[in-house]
């Protein structure tokens, strides 16, 4: 019997060619309701997974023992419970690496967008409210020269670091441990976060979603950043408090935002989607055509492996193979 592949979402043609030697089945282009993903994950070897399917304890179950690995097309699996998947010895796998060049492009489309309020600016253009140039029309901070302080220093917040070089930012990281190499490369210096928090003027977040980062911005993070500050959110919704910052938001607590995760997606705070001062992208941080591919094809490269019997290039929980 050939091993069945279950690919929850139509995925660019990448991968699907790195997977045309077995029997494939894809559910379609939105995202799978949760019956029809019980139902069509029965007997199944392996499931190519996305952000937006719950990979639970329920689905493995519903799947049955023939699972062997379940591969996450992003570099976050907050999605799977890696848990349960690893009591039932089924690889959990992601695609590190490949797109983080993409992902800070984002982060810092964000920070520039939000700072210079190009979404009130087209949303008024385009409403035909756009009068004449104005001395004090849509003024907003700086960002060459200012201080940039990124929350969770890893791949992608390394990059950030590196456009902000280009801006003649100073560079402030938060993480669990200091990354040396980076300090000295990037000439970034760490701080611990309510420093970095009070001393920056824009401050984009880039930690994993886990139960220590959960709300790791909220209603106090908020309070300690400055009046004319930005912050920046592409890492995961729930990173950052959305009622907080929609009140710090509306009192002009803090400047801007800009964001590209939401804490319950595709649902956005109401009171968020009523505000000038936030940029709000629908979770894009990777949607390039390039990237898009080559997530693809890693997380192809991830099933092939595992089900050939041989170790894929991004386990997650690698006591499971
Ligand atoms: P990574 O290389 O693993 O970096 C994560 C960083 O977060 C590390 O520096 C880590 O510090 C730090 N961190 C973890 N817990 C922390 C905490 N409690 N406080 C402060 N820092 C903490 O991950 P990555 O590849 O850069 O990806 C980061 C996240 O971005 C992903 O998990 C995903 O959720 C999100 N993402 C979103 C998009 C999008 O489309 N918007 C695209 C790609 C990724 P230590 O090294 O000290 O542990
Ligand atoms: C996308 O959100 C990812 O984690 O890759």
């Amino acid at each position: 019997m050939p091993n069945k592949i279950l690919i929850t979402r139509e995925i660019p043609d990448k991968g699907m060619a790195l997977l045309e030697n077995f029997d494939t089945k894809v559910l379609g282009e939105g995202v799978p309701e949760r019956s029809e993903l019980l139902e069509a994950v029965e007997g199944v070897s392996a499931v190519l997974s996305t952000v937006t399917e719950k990979m639970d304890a329920e689905v493995m179950d519903a799947a049955g023992e023939d699972l062997k690995v379940i591969a996450n097309m992003a570099v976050g699996y907050d999605n799977v419970d890696v848990d349960a998947a690893t009591e039932r010895n089924i690889v959990v796998a992601n695609t590190p690496g490949v797109l983080d060049e993409t992902t800070a492009d984002t982060a810092f489309m964000l920070l520039l967008a939000a700072a210079r309020r190009l979404g009130e600016g087209e949303r008024m253009l385009r409403a035909g409210k756009w009068d004449a140039w104005g001395p004090k029309q849509l003024i907003g901070p700086d960002v060459f020269g200012k201080k940039l302080g990124i929350v969770g220093f890893g791949r992608i917040g390394q990059a950030v670091a590196k456009r902000a070089r280009g801006f003649g930012m100073g560079i402030f990281y938060n993480a669990r441990s200091r990354k040396k190499d980076a300090e000295k490369e990037l000439d970034a210096r760490r701080l611990d976060l309510d420093e970095l928090l009070r001393e920056c003027d824009f401050v984009s977040v880039h930690t994993p979603l886990s139960d220590e980062t959960h709300h790791l911005v909220g209603e106090r993070e908020l309070s300690l950043m400055k009046p004319e500050a930005v912050l920046v959110n592409t890492s995961r919704g729930p990173v950052v408090d959305e009622a907080a910052l929609a009140d710090a938001l509306e009192s002009k607590r803090i400047f801007a935002a800009g964001l590209d995760v939401y804490e319950e997606e595709p649902s956005v705070h109401p009171r968020l989607l009523e505000l000038e001062n936030v940029v709000l992208a629908p979770h894009i941080g990777s949607a390039s055509i390039e990237t898009r591919g080559k997530m693809a094809e890693l997380a192809a490269k991830n099933i092939a492996a595992v089900l050939r019997g041989e170790t894929p290039p991004n386990p997650v929980n690698p006591e499971a193979l």
